[in-house]
């Protein structure tokens, strides 16, 4: 049985090639993404809501601010700073956010969430305005 040589020289080859991706990404799977935070945003130094809380909660200030504007005709919404925004998404999030790909979906495709919003919504960047 001659063979016996080459099927085991095939199944440390198979190993080999199987394993490689585990050997090659320890320790470094998947790191965080690098939010990129446009001059605007720098500027502004703060986002609307102090950085732990809109990093968790922004979805629901996102659907509250829907409520307020759509439901209530509210057009105003006063941050924790006293600041006052304008409770849009594209406008205002946006505005300040000025590059969605490279912040929101950055972080989207991270964790693995395509938010619907952009069925409706449009990216300004997106709008050329009849631009070629
Ligand atoms: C089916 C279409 C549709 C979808 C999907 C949709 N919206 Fe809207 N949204 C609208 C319309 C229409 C308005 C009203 C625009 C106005 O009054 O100026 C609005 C208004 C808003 C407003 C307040 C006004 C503004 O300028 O932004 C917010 C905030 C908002 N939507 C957030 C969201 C978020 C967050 C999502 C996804 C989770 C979403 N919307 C998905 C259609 C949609
Ligand atoms: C006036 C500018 C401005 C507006 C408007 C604004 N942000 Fe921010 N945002 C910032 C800044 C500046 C930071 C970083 C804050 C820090 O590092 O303390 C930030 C941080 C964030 C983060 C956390 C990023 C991280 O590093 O984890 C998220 C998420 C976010 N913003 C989403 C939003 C959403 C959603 C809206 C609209 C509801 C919004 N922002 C409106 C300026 C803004
Ligand atoms: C620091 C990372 C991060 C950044 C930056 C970020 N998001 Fe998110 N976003 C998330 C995560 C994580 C979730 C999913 C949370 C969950 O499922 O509970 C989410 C969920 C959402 C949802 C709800 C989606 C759904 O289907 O439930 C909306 C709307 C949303 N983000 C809008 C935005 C917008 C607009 C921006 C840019 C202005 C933004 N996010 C930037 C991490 C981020």
């Amino acid at each position: 049985m001659n063979d016996k040589k080459w099927i085991v020289l095939g199944l440390v080859v198979f190993f080999a090639i199987v394993l490689f991706p585990v050997w090659y990404n320890r320790g470094k799977a998947a790191p965080a993404p690098e939010v990129w935070l446009s001059d605007t945003a720098k500027a502004a130094e703060t986002c609307v809501k102090p950085l732990e809380d809109i990093r968790r909660n922004h979805m629901h200030l996102l659907d509250q601010w829907r409520d307020t504007v759509s439901r209530e005709g509210k057009r105003v919404f006063v941050a924790w700073n006293d600041k006052e925004y304008y409770p849009g998404l594209t406008t205002t999030c946006l505005g300040c956010h000025e590059d969605k790909a490279k912040f929101c979906d950055r972080c989207h495709n991270y964790a693995s969430v395509s938010p619907y919003c952009w069925d409706c919504h449009i990216n300004p960047k997106e709008m050329n305005y009849g631009k070629k």
